[in-house]
């Protein structure tokens, strides 16, 4: 990163890199929060894994130069959305959705864009569900509000996308048609995968409820109830 921009820029990029570096744990732990209040009261983890990383100093560069660019650390900011990322790895399809619903509930994030390219997969067959929020980092003098892309997905579509990422890159983008046409094929398979897995895990899900019929099953963290619900931000007086 150090190399990125020119000598007088620097300490702006310095800066820059603290918030997005902010803003990726501030996303992180929300995401921690919620997959933890999940598994407690479904007993099970929506998130297989998180993975984050903020964006290379040569594909940030390339990325400027191919909008032409000038390479500066206002333009970085301006034009590149994703030099904080973080990808979540979900276990089902409607998992996804959950976590997006939940991420876009939270009053401190703002929704700049989403792409939703599990209803509408791209031409090549890549599906994933993407979002650009913004955190608020609280500085010691300022708020500064930061952006991150966040992608989600399922295990099979995190599979594809990586294969797909380095057959693309094999080719230097430019696969030959037949081996174009596999991958999307491969991409139709795990479509069908998750939504088999998906129908398995409701019927699952439904064995379960059958099975527990006289159980109440809603036990739900929000059902924390209203009179202790003040006690975790308030203090007795000595
Ligand atoms: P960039 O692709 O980042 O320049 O921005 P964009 O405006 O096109 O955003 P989009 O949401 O389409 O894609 C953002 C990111 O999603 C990319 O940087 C990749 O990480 C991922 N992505 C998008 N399309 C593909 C794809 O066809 N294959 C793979 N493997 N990853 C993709
Ligand atoms: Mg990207």
């Amino acid at each position: 990163m150090q190399q990125l921009v020119y000598y007088d820029e620097e300490e702006e990029w310095a800066k820059a890199l603290l918030l997005y570096n902010a803003a990726l744990k501030e996303i992180s732990t929300k995401l921690e929060i919620l997959n933890n209040e999940f598994k407690l009261a479904h007993q099970y983890n929506p998130i297989e894994h998180i993975t984050s990383r903020l964006k290379s100093a040569g594909s940030i560069a390339r990325k400027l130069r191919i909008k032409q660019k000038e390479l500066t650390v206002e333009n970085i900011v301006r034009y590149i959305n994703d030099v904080a990322g973080i990808r979540i790895i979900c276990s089902f399809t409607s998992d996804i959705y959950r976590m997006a619903a939940a991420i876009t509930k939270q009053n401190d994030v703002t929704v700049l864009k989403v792409k939703d390219y599990i209803a509408n997969p791209k031409p090549n067959g890549y599906t994933s569900y993407h979002m650009i929020v913004s955190v608020p980092i609280f500085l010691s003098n300022d708020v500064i509000n930061t952006k991150v892309e966040i992608q989600i997905r399922t295990i099979a579509m995190d599979f594809w996308a990586s294969l797909e990422h380095k057959i693309y890159y094999k080719f230097e983008g430019k696969a030959p048609e037949g081996i174009r046409e596999e991958l999307r094929q491969c991409a139709d398979i795990i479509s069908f995968l998750d939504r088999k897995m998906l129908s398995i895990n409701e019927s699952v899900n439904n064995y379960h409820q059958d099975f527990n019929s006289n159980q109440v099953l809603n036990n739900d963290i929000d059902g924390i109830p209203n009179s202790l619900k003040p006690l975790y931000g308030s203090v007795t007086a000595d």
